[in-house]
């Protein structure tokens, strides 16, 4: 019988880190978790805290990465300063989380022999160029700092798998939703927000005329689509959507939200934020045809979840 592989899962208190962990733990792995819990929280690990290993710490620490990276068979690089807004305010901090940390990772992972790091790309590295949908051989054109550092990131990697053996999957995540998203900052997921203001009987606000899209992908999707990348062989190198292939406008979000909620949301409209860029839809061809990617969760059924979800959590908290 072979040892459980052991996985390091950075930013695993987080939103798409600790169901990653979960899905790890439930495939047979040994998971360790690094977090600084700045956004994410024990609270997410609560139902496995017993069976993962939970280092503090920060990406930006290079001799604590490496601490955290030992005995590794494979990392998933999920930490990250997820705004785009927030990468055009404080564009430094973002770049030593996002780059200088996925560096650091990357460093790491060399010195300890870990054989595959999967990383948490983002949409964002197509930019406002606008052809739809997107695939992953068009040209990268990053609009905000977040969108540079994420393809930046992703440049790293494949020199890393090309240069020192190290095999690495770049994952770029189109507009993920779920349960554990954080609602409360005004620099958190759209849906989130939506969905806890549908909740609460508050008013949601859209900025610009709503009429710009996302390709919306439910959580369960994203970790299976990481689960595929770091067990399928002949993939090192490569870059993948991952999306579901719809788009969704944030005016239909709002009739969607609404219905799921069971509730008529209407929105107050607020000017457009800057970096933001208007339309995003995923070509989910590649990663069907090489990891076998399918997202089984709709958005509908994904919204459907997530807000009973947010009920139950408000019921238990009450
Ligand atoms: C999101 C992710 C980013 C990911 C990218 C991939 C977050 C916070 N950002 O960026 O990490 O890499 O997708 O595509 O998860 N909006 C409103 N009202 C609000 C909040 C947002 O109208 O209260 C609008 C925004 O202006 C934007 C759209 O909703 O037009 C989506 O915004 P957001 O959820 O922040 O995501 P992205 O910027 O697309």
């Amino acid at each position: 019988m072979t040892a459980s592989p052991r996985a390091l899962i950075t930013g695993g208190a987080g939103f798409i880190g600790s169901h990653l962990a979960e899905r790890l733990l439930r495939e047979g792995y040994k998971v360790r978790v690094l977090d600084n819990l700045t956004t994410g929280k024990t609270e997410n690990l609560a139902a496995i805290a017993k069976d993962v290993e939970l280092e503090v710490g920060d990406v930006r620490d290079q001799p604590f990465v490496d601490y955290a990276v030992r005995d590794c068979d494979v990392v998933f690089h999920e930490a990250a300063i997820v705004s785009v807004p927030y990468s055009v305010e404080q564009p430094q901090e973002t770049h030593d989380v996002n780059l200088q940390g996925t560096l650091n990772v990357l460093q790491s992972a060399r010195k300890r022999g870990v054989k595959r790091v999967v990383f948490a790309c983002s949409a964002a590295v197509y930019g406002e160029e606008p052809t739809m949908p997107k695939r992953e051989t068009m040209a990268p054109a990053p609009v905000a700092p977040y969108g540079v550092e994420k393809m930046a990131s992703e440049l790293y990697l494949g020199a890393w798998s090309a240069l020192y053996g190290v095999e690495t999957v770049s994952l770029r995540y189109f507009n993920v939703f779920g349960p554990r998203q954080d609602p409360k900052s005004a620099y958190s997921g759209v849906i989130s927000i939506f969905v806890d203001r549908a909740l609460r009987g508050t008013t949601p606000v859209i900025f610009g005329d709503g009429s710009q899209y996302r390709d919306f992908v439910y959580v369960d999707n994203v970790v299976e689509a990481n689960f595929l990348a770091a067990t399928r062989p002949g993939v090192s190198g490569r870059a993948y959507n991952v999306g579901c292939g719809a788009q969704t406008s944030l005016n239909d979000l709002l009739g969607m939200i609404g219905k799921a909620a069971g509730t008529t949301l209407t929105a107050t409209y607020q000017p457009a934020r800057a970096g933001d860029i208007h339309a995003s839809l995923a070509d989910i061809t590649r990663a069907r045809d090489e990891l076998g990617y399918v997202p089984k969760v709709s958005v509908e059924e994904g919204l459907a979840r997530l807000v009973a979800h947010v009920k139950r959590e408000r019921a238990g908290a009450s």
